[in-house]
C-alpha cells in the first residue's frame, strides 16, 4: 500500500465513491443524482427531492403519494420526547436541543435491522418526519408555550412554518421555504456528511448517525455562516455604509461572511436561486433595507474580489430569506439540519450498501521508550 501525503482537513482526499451529488466549482454546477439543482428548485418539492437522494430515482406519482402519506403519519413525536425537551434550559442552543432529541429517538425505535430495506425506509421516514416537529417544538417550549401538533392538511414546508409561527403560512412563503429545503438537502462530502458516514460505518443505529451529523453541523465553520451574514448586514446599517464597511474589513484582512467557497470559484448556483426567492418575498411582503444593502455589498465585493474567485455562497441570501419567513436567527442552522437530513440519510444508505468501517491512520509525532517518572519526581 502506498503511503499518502498528509493533508490537513483531508483536503482533496476522496473519502468514498458516491453517486448522490456532484459539484463543479469552476462552472457553478450542482447536481443531485445527475439532475441540475436549478431544475429541482423549479420543478420538484423537498420531499420528492429527498426521495430522489435516498432511493436514487425520482418517484412515480404513486410512490410519491405513499411516501408523503408515511411522512405525514409519522410527524408527531412521542409525549415523552416533548416532555424531555421541556426539561432543556430555555437558554440552550436549538442545535443542542435537536441533537439530544434526535439521539433520544433511538431509545424508542432501537431495533436495528440494517439489512432490511423496510427498516431503512421506516427510519428514514421517521427522521424526515420528526425532525421539523422537534425543531418547532423546542422553539415554542423555550417561549413558554406548548408545542402545536402537526396539521395533516398542510404539506411538509407549510406544516413546519405553521408549527413554528402558530399560523398558517402564506402559500408563497411555504413554497419559498420548500425550495430552500431542496437547495440545502445535499452537498457532497462536507464535514457533517462525513461525520454521518463515519458513524454509519460502525453499523450503529440511524438516530445516532443523524445525531452525530447534527453535532457536526452546529459548528460555526459549517452551518453557522448565514447567522453571521444577517448580523453583518445589520452592522452595515445603510447602503451608503457598504463600501466604507467593506474597505474596513479588507484592510483588516477579515473575511466577508457569505462570500467565498472551498469548491465554488464562481457564484454558488444556490445563491443565485436564493436571491431570486428573496426578491419574490420582498416584492410580496415589503422590501427592507437589508436586501438593498446585500445587493450593494455583492456588487462591491465582486468589483474588489471577483478576480480571486470570491462570490456569494449559499449562506449570503439564505439568512435574509429565513428572516423574512419569520424564522429566528438561531434557528437557521436547525432549519439547515431539517433539510440536510435527506442528504445524510442518502449517505447512510449508500455507506451501508458497501460498508467498511472508517479506520484511517496517523503520522505519529510523539516519542518512544519514554521513562515513567514517579509522581513525586515530576
Ligand atoms: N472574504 C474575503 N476574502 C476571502 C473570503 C471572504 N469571505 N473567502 C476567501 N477569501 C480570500 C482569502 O483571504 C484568501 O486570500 P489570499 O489568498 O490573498 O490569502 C483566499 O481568498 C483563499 O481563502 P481561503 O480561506 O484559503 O479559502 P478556503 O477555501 O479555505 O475557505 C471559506 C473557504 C468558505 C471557509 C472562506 O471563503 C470563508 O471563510 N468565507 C466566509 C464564511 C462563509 O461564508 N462560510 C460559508 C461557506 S458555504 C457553506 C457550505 O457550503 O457548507
Amino acid at each position: 500500500m502506498s503511503i499518502c501525503e498528509y493533508r490537513p482537513g483531508l483536503e482533496n482526499i476522496p473519502a468514498t465513491q458516491s453517486s448522490i451529488s456532484y459539484v463543479d466549482g469552476q462552472r457553478g454546477v450542482l447536481e443531485y443524482r445527475g439532475i441540475r439543482i436549478e431544475e429541482l428548485a423549479e420543478k420538484s418539492t423537498f420531499l420528492e427531492t429527498a426521495y430522489l437522494l435516498i432511493w436514487g430515482e425520482l418517484p412515480t406519482k404513486a410512490e410519491l403519494d405513499a411516501f408523503k402519506e408515511e411522512i405525514q403519519y409519522h410527524r408527531r413525536v412521542k409525549f415523552r420526547v416533548r416532555d424531555m425537551m421541556k426539561c432543556f434550559p430555555e437558554s440552550g442552543h436549538p442545535m443542542d436541543a435537536l441533537q439530544a432529541s434526535a439521539a433520544a429517538l433511538g431509545l424508542f425505535y432501537s431495533r436495528r435491522d440494517l439489512h432490511n430495506p423496510a427498516y431503512i425506509r421506516a427510519a428514514a421516514v421517521r427522521l424526515l418526519a420528526k425532525i421539523p416537529t422537534m425543531v418547532a417544538a423546542f422553539e415554542l417550549i423555550r417561549k413558554g408555550n406548548d408545542p402545536v401538533q402537526p396539521r395533516d392538511d398542510l404539506d411538509y414546508a407549510a406544516n413546519f412554518l405553521y408549527m413554528l409561527n402558530e399560523q398558517e403560512p402564506d402559500p408563497l412563503a411555504a413554497r419559498v421555504f420548500d425550495v430552500c429545503l431542496t437547495l440545502h438537502a445535499e452537498h457532497t462530502i462536507n464535514a457533517s456528511t462525513f461525520s454521518a458516514m463515519v458513524t454509519a460505518s460502525t453499523l450503529t443505529d440511524p438516530y445516532a448517525v443523524i445525531a452525530s451529523a447534527v453535532g457536526t453541523l452546529a459548528g460555526p465553520l459549517h452551518g453557522g455562516a448565514n447567522e453571521e451574514v444577517v448580523s453583518m448586514l445589520e452592522g452595515i446599517g445603510s447602503v451608503a455604509n457598504v463600501r466604507p464597511y467593506l474597505d474596513g474589513l479588507l484592510e483588516r484582512k477579515a473575511k466577508i461572511m457569505g462570500f467565498g467557497h472551498r469548491v465554488y470559484k464562481v457564484k454558488d448556483p444556490r445563491a443565485t436561486i436564493l436571491q431570486s426567492l428573496a426578491e419574490q418575498l420582498f416584492e410580496k411582503f415589503g422590501r427592507d433595507k437589508y436586501y438593498d444593502i446585500a445587493i450593494e455589498l455583492e456588487r462591491a465585493v465582486e468589483e474588489k474580489l471577483g478576480s480571486k474567485g470570491i462570490y456569494p455562497n449559499v449562506d449570503f441570501y439564505s439568512g435574509l430569506v429565513y428572516s423574512k419567513l419569520g424564522i429566528p436567527t438561531d434557528l437557521f442552522t436547525p432549519v439547515f439540519a431539517i433539510s440536510r437530513v435527506a442528504g445524510w440519510l442518502a449517505h447512510w444508505k449508500e455507506q451501508l450498501a458497501e460498508n467498511r468501517i472508517f479506520r484511517p491512520t496517523q503520522i505519529y509525532t510523539g516519542t518512544h521508550e519514554a521513562p515513567y517518572i514517579p509522581i513525586e519526581k515530576r
